[in-house]
């Protein structure tokens, strides 16, 4: 995927542990719009490559955010991002989007925990702005910790639900709530750490069909164990390659010259989807919803294997 060259024109301290960056084109020309809940690939000054959700207006054409969470053991991901300076340069992808607004959805419920707040800024700044429906249930440790919260008490006081310094269990207790009380035919979209996401999922599913459940994987799930692999074929365009046992689909498919792009090779970024003409995926990937794992149409070809002895794939 081609990368844009771009300046940080602003760099915000949103918490004590967490900076928003605004980056704009060198010639002043827009960015473009892009719709809420995308996130970019960031190529950072040590040439590490991360996603990072976009949090500005989505409308806005002149510049986009996104803003880090300085890791504890980063190993010059988001530390080095840190240490940027207004003017310097980085690279960038166009905009993906993984966590679309369910048009048909009659209510949307946002509940972010921590950094996973990015996305749910987007869609609610969007929502907010075109009428739709909306609840954001906000997590974090305490107000100091809460990134952008200022800014959400100012724009959306009465969509906002902040729940500051509250235990496991009452995280429970507030989501069965929030969920009971929602309108028929309400959208779940969840962003936070991994437990907090399997708590809301597991949640959610007591009251709403799994495909009204959304979520935005950060990190990778746990992979089987790897010498349990076994050797399957994979077609495109007509031609076959085996995928032995120690290799991934994608390794292949681009050793054999096909142009599939790929990003985090974690199973988290959507990049390198692709769509299954005949054969059952074995999906290893933290990115596509259950649906869309159960209709077996699309695959992350970067660590998903095959459960047939052959899988007749297309580009997507
Ligand atoms: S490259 Fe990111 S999901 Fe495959």
């Amino acid at each position: 995927m081609p990368l844009i060259t771009v300046t940080v024109a602003e760099i915000i301290q949103e918490s004590p542990h967490v900076k928003s960056f605004r980056l704009v084109r060198p010639d002043g020309s827009p960015l473009g719009r892009y719709s809420p809940g995308a996130h970019i690939d960031v190529v950072g000054p040590t040439s590490i490559t991360r996603q990072y959700s976009l949090c500005s207006t989505p409308d806005a054409e002149d510049s986009f955010s996104f803003a880090v969470k300085r890791e504890e053991n980063s190993r010059g991901g988001s530390s080095s991002l840190h240490e940027l300076q207004v003017g310097d340069t980085l690279q960038i992808s166009e905009p993906r989007n993984l966590l679309s607004i369910a048009p048909e959805a009659q209510e949307n419920l946002l509940i972010a925990a921590g950094i996973g707040i990015t996305p749910m800024l987007s869609m609610a700044r969007y929502m907010d702005v075109h009428d739709i429906p909306f609840e954001l249930h906000y997590f974090a440790r305490c107000e100091e910790e809460a990134a952008f919260l200022p800014l959400l008490m100012d724009r959306c006081p009465e969509r906002l639900h902040a729940h500051l310094g509250v235990t496991r269990d009452e995280q429970g207790d507030l989501l069965r709530a929030s969920f009971v009380n929602s309108a028929e035919g309400a959208h779940i979209y969840t962003c936070g750490p991994e437990g907090f996401m399997d708590k809301v999922v597991e949640i959610a599913r007591e009251h709403f069909p799994e495909e009204s459940i959304h979520l935005e994987a950060f990190h990778p799930k746990e992979q089987p164990d790897a010498s349990q692999n076994t050797e399957f074929e994979v077609e495109l365009e007509g031609e076959t390659h085996i995928v032995p046992a120690d290799r991934s689909i994608v390794d292949v498919l681009q050793e054999n010259g096909a142009d599939v792009d790929t990003s985090c090779e974690e199973g988290i970024c959507g990049t390198c989807i692709m769509q299954v003409l005949c054969g059952k995926p074995d999906h290893r990937d933290s990115v596509l919803t259950a649906s869309e794992r159960e209709g077996g149409e699309l695959i992350a070809v970067c660590v998903s294997r095959s459960a047939t002895p052959k899988l007749v794939l297309d580009y997507y």
